[in-house]
């Protein structure tokens, strides 16, 4: 099997699908229809349920965040861990519950659960409410789908399930609701070819597959221009870009050019797997002032034994000298990571060993998992002799671990003023800034600092979307706290 780019002829029958449908449900809701697209899990989810809800657009759709008030519900879903999976089937139950009311709604389950045959069949079985199950490689088929769905033959009721194997495909141009008008995720390419060994992903997402840098210099060049101040390169493994390319860029080379684009913005991207973050990835990061000095590296555990296990590729020795170029390279570097707990055969003195990484990097914040065996995956046949209990006192461990180092990250901020993107408001419950410290009429924002920390501060929300200097003034172990200093220069 092989690669496949998505013709614009396929894309304009799509289209044709999609004004045939926009009568179809207009007809059969008596109204303009009203779509829920959630979407779970990663960025690059997120960015499929947007182009979801830009199809859904041009079949007439308006859209709501409320499971009673919408008409079609999809539901874009992420296989990486099971209690992800479980969620989504109470929420596909509640749907079914509200169609028992409403036979004409229309429930859909996409995204990575959906590529799994086990999922599917289970949906076919236990969920007859669900009309759609559709796979990651065919979602520029919605129209077409919702029309298989509206089109029953003779009387009966119609289900589609299309979930083909496929190495993969790219559709360019696709139409995209944003949910977000401050921040974009940007697509430079998808799936994976690494199967690490606990890691899903490879088997719903298909191989490895870039963009032409053209279209991706082209779709960064229309968001600055319509405002957006920070884009995020996204891809399974960035570092992988343009290897399936002839006479095109390499990843160093596109965020390079993506971060001398002209105009006030920010540049991030996510995820570089630390086995080919090269020093020229660095450099470039070292010497682009708009690409932020924030690095997302998953070092998974800080075990040589584990590693080998998960199939990641690196040593720890390997991952520290990364570390330790950017570091000398990068003013002000800022490291995030994941970290999986509880891979099957780890002993507590390898887990020890991810502890001890963990002090020695200095994280700002960690994602960090208890492993989930994955149908498929060569972890989950693995012998897992661990009690839950016992991996989740490990868990808990490490997260007393992180809030120490955590905390000395941000406690070092205190004092200063930084440059910070407002995105929105900020939270007033639990949020580092009690109500009545934001008063004097003014509400609580929250914004981003080059480095990823969170800043709540009091301002107008006119700011949002805004490039605002903040003065740190408090710092918790997640959040910081900060008072306007004056509007950024920049
Ligand atoms: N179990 C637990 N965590 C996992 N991740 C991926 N697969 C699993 C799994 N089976 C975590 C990894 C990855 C992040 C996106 O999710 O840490 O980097
Ligand atoms: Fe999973 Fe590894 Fe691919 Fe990340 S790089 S998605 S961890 S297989």
């Amino acid at each position: 099997m092989e690669i496949k780019h998505i013709s614009k002829d396929q894309l304009a029958v799509q289209q044709v699908f999609a004004q045939e449908d926009r009568v179809l449900l207009r007809e059969r809701f008596g109204r303009t229809p009203r779509a829920l697209v959630k979407s779970f899990g990663c960025a690059q989810n997120v960015n499929d349920g947007e182009k979801l809800m830009g199809m859904l657009k041009e079949m007439g759709c308006t859209f709501t965040d409320s499971v009673e008030e919408a008409d079609i519900a999809l539901y874009n879903t992420c296989a990486i861990r099971e209690n992800a999976e479980q969620k989504v089937f109470g929420i596909i139950g509640q749907a079914t519950h509200q169609k028992a009311g409403r036979k004409e709604m229309l429930i859909g389950l996409c995204g990575c659960m959906a590529q799994q045959e086990h999922i599917a069949e289970k949906i076919k079985k236990s969920f007859p409410g669900v009309d759609m199950v559709f796979g990651t490689h065919v979602v520029h088929t919605l129209p077409e789908i919702i029309h298989e769905v509206l089109m029953p033959e003779g009387k009966k009721r119609r289900r589609v399930f299309d979930i083909p194997e496929c190495d993969g495909v790219i559709a360019e141009g696709l139409p995209t609701v944003r949910e977000d008008s401050v921040r974009a995720g940007l697509p430079i390419m998808y799936g994976c070819n690494n199967f690490c060994t606990y890691c899903v992903v490879p088997l719903v997402r298909g191989r490895e597959r870039s963009r032409r840098s053209a279209d991706i210099l082209a779709e960064a060049k229309d968001l600055i221009a319509k405002g957006y101040k920070e884009i995020t390169l996204l891809g399974t493994n960035v570092n992988s870009y343009g290897k399936d390319l002839e006479d095109d860029l390499s990843f160093p080379q596109l965020l390079e050019a993506v971060g001398n684009l002209p105009g006030d913005f920010w540049v991030r991207f996510m995820t570089s797997h630390p086995r080919d973050c090269t020093k020229e990835l660095i450099d470039v990061i070292a010497r682009t002032p708009k690409v932020c000095n924030h690095i997302h590296l998953p070092v998974q555990s800080g075990s040589d034994r584990i590693l080998k296990e998960m199939n990641r590729h690196y040593t720890r020795e390997q991952y520290l000298s990364i570390i330790d170029y950017a570091k000398k390279t990068i003013p002000d570097v800022t490291f995030t990571s994941d970290i999986i707990v509880g891979f099957p055969g780890e002993t507590y003195e390898e887990f020890g060993e991810t502890l001890s990484l963990i002090q020695e990097v200095g994280y700002s914040s960690l994602f960090t998992f208890i492993f989930s065996p994955r149908v498929g995956t060569r972890a989950a046949e693995m012998d897992d002799p661990v009690p839950a209990a016992e991996k989740s006192r490990w868990f808990n461990e490490l997260l007393e671990t992180q809030k120490a180092c955590g905390m000395t990250f941000y406690e070092r901020e205190e004092g200063k003023t930084l440059k910070v993107l407002c995105e929105g408001y900020g939270k007033t419950k639990n949020g580092i800034l009690s109500e009545d410290q934001a008063s004097e009429g003014k509400s609580v924002l929250m914004g981003r600092t080059e480095r990823g920390m969170v800043v709540d501060f009091a301002g107008d929300p006119s700011l949002i979307g805004q490039f605002v200097d903040v003065t740190i003034t408090r710092a918790a172990n997640w959040a910081l706290a900060g008072k306007l200093a004056k509007p950024s220069a920049e």
